[in-house]
């Protein structure tokens, strides 16, 4: 029998308004959601339903505004270093200033590692990251994937316990997404960090995932189901089972759509 991993996030009856808001309206209401070490978590929803605001508090980078939310015990109130965040948008991450290895090394350099070891660290990322032959180039320099890459080898360099990544592969063309998503799983098997990933597209939770929760629509989003996806990687999306479960995940947004058609229907009689 496998034996269960520890809680790493722990997260109960979570609520977050925003001062704009009206005071009864919860962007997430009455979140329950528990993370185990190692496992690769993703968050799906629709566009707006308040993914990004849950993921911010759980990184530290927006306070909540009911209910508790812990990392190993601890209660989340500030960013962290073994929280790592990769932004959608790698221009708003990287410094452009810097080289890709000027980059990687800067949170090192903040935490004073020393310089020879610091090298070591910094080289062994960027080429895991595939990016040894680009190191000196700056951000200008590169294409939407190689700043990608160069933001998730960042904040490898720095090892958080957990990676936490906002639809990081959303701004790419189809091919490399493709390719970040099998790098991705490949770090993720390498590494055993536990990665909390936020998606809206079912396809790549479905790729990605250990573990799919699904959140509904905002105001008052909430989690309503979380699936465990047992397929083996790499993951064949054309299998019988992989586009089973992928309609499986489907209805949801189609029940809810369906829902709301119905009241569009009702307001319009
Ligand atoms: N700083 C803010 N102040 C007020 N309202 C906000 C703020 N940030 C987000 N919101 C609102 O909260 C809701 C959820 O936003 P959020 O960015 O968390 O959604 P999301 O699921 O990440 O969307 P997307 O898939 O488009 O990135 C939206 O209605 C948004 O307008
Ligand atoms: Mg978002």
């Amino acid at each position: 029998m496998a034996v269960l991993k520890n809680h790493i996030i722990e997260i109960k009856n979570l609520s977050k308004a925003y001062a704009t808001g009206t005071a009864e309206s919860n962007v997430i209401s009455d979140i329950n959601l528990n993370i185990r070490e190692g496992e690769f978590h993703i968050l799906l929803g629709p566009s707006g339903c308040g993914k990004s605001t849950l993921l911010n508090i759980i990184a530290g980078l927006l306070r909540k505004t009911e209910g508790k939310i812990s990392m190993n015990g601890k209660s989340i109130r500030t960013p962290d270093k073994d929280r790592g965040v990769v932004f959608q948008n790698a221009d708003t991450a990287i410094y452009p200033w810097l080289t890709v290895y000027e980059n990687v090394e800067y949170g090192l350099k903040i935490n004073r590692v020393p310089k020879e070891e610091r090298k070591k660290i910094v080289e062994h990322y960027i080429d895991m990251v595939g990016l040894s032959e680009h190191k000196d180039k700056f951000p200008g320099e590169l294409s939407g994937g190689m700043k990608q890459r160069t933001q998730i080898a960042r904040v490898l360099a720095n090892d958080p316990q957990v990676l936490i990544m906002d639809e990081p592969f959303g701004a790419l063309d189809a091919q490399t997404r493709r390719t970040m998503q099998q790098e991705l799983i490949k770090i993720w098997q390498k590494t055993g960090k536990t990665i909390i990933f936020v998606t809206h597209d079912i396809q790549e939770a479905l790729l990605l995932g250990t573990d799919i929760s699904i959140m509904s629509k905002s105001p008052d989003a909430k989690i309503y189901q979380t699936y465990k996806v047992d397929f083996a990687y790499p993951r064949d999306e054309t299998t019988e089972e992989f586009n089973a479960f992928y309609r499986t995940l489907n209805a949801h947004f189609i029940e809810r759509d369906a829902d709301e058609s119905y009241d569009d229907l009702k307001i319009a009689i």
